[in-house]
């Protein structure tokens, strides 16, 4: 059993992501963390709670973290996700309320009063919560068994900005501060999401599963796609987060290479870029697995396989 937390800014792939580990006997879901991010704090944590409630998983609790970057001022992604960052298919007001206790205090207690190395964090937005928790409670470093992210890019550069990826540009401080933290860190970047698309076989295959979910999550992609499927004139977009959690259930499905990661924070040119030492031309720390190859079709099966066993209840 891995036990996760997922740090979401929900958006619709962030959501299919939350959807995929309920879906998931092998994972147990301890919580849910939400951060400013592809829309505003109070958005991606009404959408969180709205998943839950979609999967009628009420009783995960759903924790509010940061509603800005650590310095800088905040950027949002509403191009591609729409002003609630659920546009394509808007689920009813939540019943279920958030929690009191603020992201970074629930990281920290749940780090502290569980066995090192027993939870994995599963982050998919900036990574401005796990910074604050890191700040607050620097011991929760060697806690923490790992962190799998949806983050940076190597050879794909940005899709941002020219050179970042957006969960880095949006808090690059953020980053570089989780990356020099000593956590093992495995990372799922553009190089291995732009391999993925969102095809209209694919798409067809998730609106045919029984359970209803399969057709939220087909209009959701319809939606969220439509802006990189015509950026870069393919059938389909990227899909980014879902690759995290699907790396914890059949990591054989990746391949990727232990490498330095780093974070430019200085340059406003470049700033979010993360500069990844793929050929060791240094000797900084390997302080992350970077992933870069994808089995596309594997991903794709053991995806919609799992959806098909959710419900709406
Ligand atoms: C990342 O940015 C967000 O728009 C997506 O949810 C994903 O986490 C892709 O760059
Ligand atoms: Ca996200």
């Amino acid at each position: 059993m891995t036990r996760i937390i997922i740090d979401t800014d929900p958006g619709q792939d962030d959501a299919v992501t939350i959807l995929l580990a309920l879906a998931s006997p092998e994972i147990e879901l301890l919580g849910i963390t939400t951060v400013a991010g592809n829309v505003s704090l109070g958005h991606t944590t009404e959408n969180a709670l709205k998943t839950l409630e979609l999967a009628g998983r009420t009783e995960i609790p759903v924790h509010p973290g940061a509603d800005r970057p650590l310095r800088r001022a905040p950027i949002d992604a509403s191009h591609v996700h729409g002003r609630t960052g659920f546009e394509g298919v808007e689920l009813p007001a939540p019943r279920l309320r958030a929690r009191e206790e603020p992201a970074d205090s629930f990281l920290v207690r749940t780090l502290m009063e569980n066995p090192p190395g027993s939870i994995t964090l599963c982050c998919i937005g900036p990574l401005t919560n796990i910074a604050l928790a890191l700040q607050r409670e620097p011991r929760i470093a060697e806690r923490i068994e790992r962190i799998v992210t949806m983050i940076g890019a190597w050879s794909e550069l940005g899709n941002i900005t020219p050179c970042a990826e957006f969960n880095a540009a949006a808090d690059p401080d953020a980053a570089a501060l989780v990356f020099a933290s000593g956590v093992p860190i495995v990372v799922v970047p553009l190089d291995v999401t732009h391999q993925l698309h969102t095809s209209r076989a694919r798409m067809e295959r998730l609106r045919a599963l029984p359970g209803g979910i399969g057709a939220v999550v087909a209009d959701w992609f319809a939606f969220e796609k439509r802006f990189e499927a015509e950026k870069f004139g393919t059938d389909g977009g990227p899909l980014h987060d879902p690759n995290t959690v699907l790396w914890l259930l059949r990591p054989d499905l990746y391949g990727g290479r232990k490498v330095n990661v780093m974070f430019e924070t200085e340059s406003a040119l470049t700033a979010g870029m993360s500069v990844i030492d793929w050929w060791g031309v240094t000797d900084r720390p390997r302080n992350a697995l970077v992933l870069r190859d994808v089995d596309a079709d594997g991903v794709y099966a053991e995806l919609t396989e799992r959806l098909g066993r959710l419900e709406r209840p």
